[in-house]
């Protein structure tokens, strides 16, 4: 089973893109195998080079990791229960963040959630390099994080992230298992692009 469903999670795109993109998908079964802490800081580098509106960098980053157990443990409490059944298979979880403001003027910062995105979007495909997968998450509980964690005001908890090399599907529960090997699927080219106006849409 192992690399059969694996076959079964490669994105069936229209067009030959990249390999790292038709690979990644989001696991909940993971191996106890760490990530090396080098090649986490790698993760981060490529994070840091997203762009971002006035180049404000508006990502930031909590991470924990398995080795580190009080404040791994504490992480997880930051998970709401549906995610708790599976997150804590990762050797790493991190709490994505951001700032609210600009440094130059304390105005809102609109796009720092569009920016902190693009970030973990470019953590993502350096990790698939390595064959560490990320499984985002929008089910966490933000007051929790910030009081755990101490996050002061004007900075947002967003998103917990869970990251490593793919574990066996058999250590799930049932439902989730089911999931972990089941085909996915994606919106046409042509239900989210067009040309024109929206109500008379020109095929691109
Ligand atoms: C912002 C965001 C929030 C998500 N929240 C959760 C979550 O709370 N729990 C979960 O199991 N998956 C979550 N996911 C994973 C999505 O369900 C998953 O990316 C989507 O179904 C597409 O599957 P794929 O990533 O395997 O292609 C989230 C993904 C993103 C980007």
């Amino acid at each position: 089973m192992a690399s059969a469903y694996r076959d079964n999670k490669l994105a069936a795109t229209n067009y030959d893109i990249h390999d790292l993109i038709k690979k990644r998908w989001s696991p909940r079964a993971f191996s106890e195998k760490p990530i090396e802490p080098g090649l986490l800081r790698q993760l981060f580098d490529a994070a840091r080079w997203a762009p971002s509106s006035y180049n404000e960098q508006p990502w930031r980053f909590v991470v924990a990791t398995k080795n580190h157990q009080e404040e791994y443990d504490r992480m997880t409490q930051v998970l709401n229960k549906n995610n708790k059944r599976w997150a804590p298979n990762a050797p790493v979880l991190m709490l994505t963040l951001k700032k609210d403001q600009f440094d130059k003027n304390n105005t809102i910062n609109k796009h720092a959630a569009h920016d902190l995105g693009q970030a973990v979007s470019y953590m993502t495909f350096e990790a698939m390099r390595h064959n560490i997968y990320l499984h985002q998450m929008a089910g966490i509980l933000p007051d929790v994080a910030r009081e755990l964690f101490h996050i002061p005001e004007h900075y947002t908890p967003m998103t917990m992230i869970a990251a490593g090399y793919l574990g066996n599907p058999d250590m799930l529960p049932d439902d989730l298992q089911k999931k972990e090997v089941s085909g996915r699927s994606r919106l046409e080219i042509d239900e989210i692009v067009f040309r024109g106006q929206w109500d008379n849409p020109k095929r691109l």
